[in-house]
């Protein structure tokens, strides 16, 4: 298609950085520049954009950077894109860049962002980048697998030292609302609880009675995986030793979980959708997202991806949550000595 030879691309990386954006950003830049593009790579998220911070970027500005964690262009959370200036202010910096279609790497709000570019006529192509998974859209985002996978390993490393003393553990994992990371974490570590949002009504009662009875059942440890959108886990340790005599022990795995080299699952996954976004722009397409559904890549259109977000897809997997209570090691009746 003419209007699309020798585009000008920007890409920027927006909102919490994932393990996994490297790979995209790479992948833009090699399909772009194999394709006699120009790839602009934005600094800081739309606050780059908009203070016209940015630079042509050569296919050795990429090398050596799939293995590493974060990401190269930084990123920010913008307030200022938020407002009807902002969004002003960004189209006027892309006409004067020559920006032909921007690449955004991010979540919800910044694919929000996104689209309100190409509202005003910015070519834009989204690509899911969070920890959370929490976009109702696709199956996968950019760095999820990395951050469960890092958490996993720290939960496992708690887990000995919570055996050892016969303690009751609590671990707080990301996810801001969403519940994905603690269901894939609990299940993954064999937790006996996991708490998330979007199943949790307060009531720690039947919970606290589990601890009282794995502890009479002589189990050495109980671990608990709290979703960051349940909350305060210091003050739950506290009731809960205070309620059941259990020493217990809460420990906020926070950051950790967000950085690091990104698993093979990210790399590849990220790798397939930077390119993707470029194909697609080479098609002449506008207003699209790149998404993991139904067990393959695809693209979909943005307003219809962000309509998906905003309703009940992006709860966790009800079967997972129903196995998940299965599989934990409440003794079925059958067992019970
Ligand atoms: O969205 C990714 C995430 O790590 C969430 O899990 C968490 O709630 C939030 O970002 C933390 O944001 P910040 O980096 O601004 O503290």
């Amino acid at each position: 298609m003419s209007e699309t030879k020798n585009m000008t691309i920007g890409v920027l990386t927006s909102g919490g950085d994932a393990p996994g954006m490297n790979a995209a950003i790479r992948a833009v830049v090699r399909q772009g520049l194999a394709h006699d593009c120009r790839v602009l790579g934005i600094r800081k998220g739309y606050a780059g954009l908009l203070n016209n911070d940015m630079r042509m970027l050569k296919a050795r500005d990429v090398s050596d950077i799939i293995s590493r964690g974060g990401t190269i262009l930084s990123t920010a959370r913008c307030k200022e894109m938020r407002t009807p200036e902002g969004i002003d202010k960004a189209v006027a910096v892309c006409e004067k860049r020559g920006i032909d279609a921007l690449v955004v790497i991010g979540g919800d709000g910044s694919l929000a962002g996104a689209r309100e570019l190409s509202r005003r006529g910015v070519t834009v192509v989204g690509i899911p980048g969070t920890i959370d998974l929490d976009v109702g859209f696709s199956d996968y985002t950019i760095g999820f697998d990395t951050a469960v996978n890092a958490a996993v390993d720290a939960i496992d490393r708690i887990r000995d030292t919570s055996s050892s003393h016969e303690r009751c553990s609590i671990v707080e994992v990301m996810g801001r609302h969403a519940g994905h990371i603690a269901l894939w974490c609990g299940i993954a570590t064999g937790a006996e609880n996991i708490l998330v949002a979007e199943k949790y009504d307060g009531d720690e009662s039947a919970m606290l009675d589990e601890i009282r009875d794995s502890h009479k059942r002589g189990k050495s440890h109980h671990l608990i995986i709290n979703a960051e959108g349940v909350g305060d886990s210091m003050a739950m340790a506290q009731r809960i030793e205070a309620e059941t005599g259990v020493e217990t022990r809460a420990t906020i795995l926070g950051y950790m979980q967000r950085g690091g080299s990104p698993t093979a699952r990210d790399r590849v996954y990220a790798s397939t959708m930077g390119c993707m976004a470029v194909d697609v722009l080479l098609e002449g397409k506008k207003n699209r997202v790149i998404a993991y559904r139904d067990g393959g890549f695809c693209d979909i259109d943005l307003d219809e991806a962000l309509e998906m977000s905003s309703s009940e897809n992006t709860g966790i997997d009800e079967y997972q949550w129903k196995i998940s209570r299965s599989l934990s090691t409440r003794y079925s009746k059958k067992d019970t000595p």
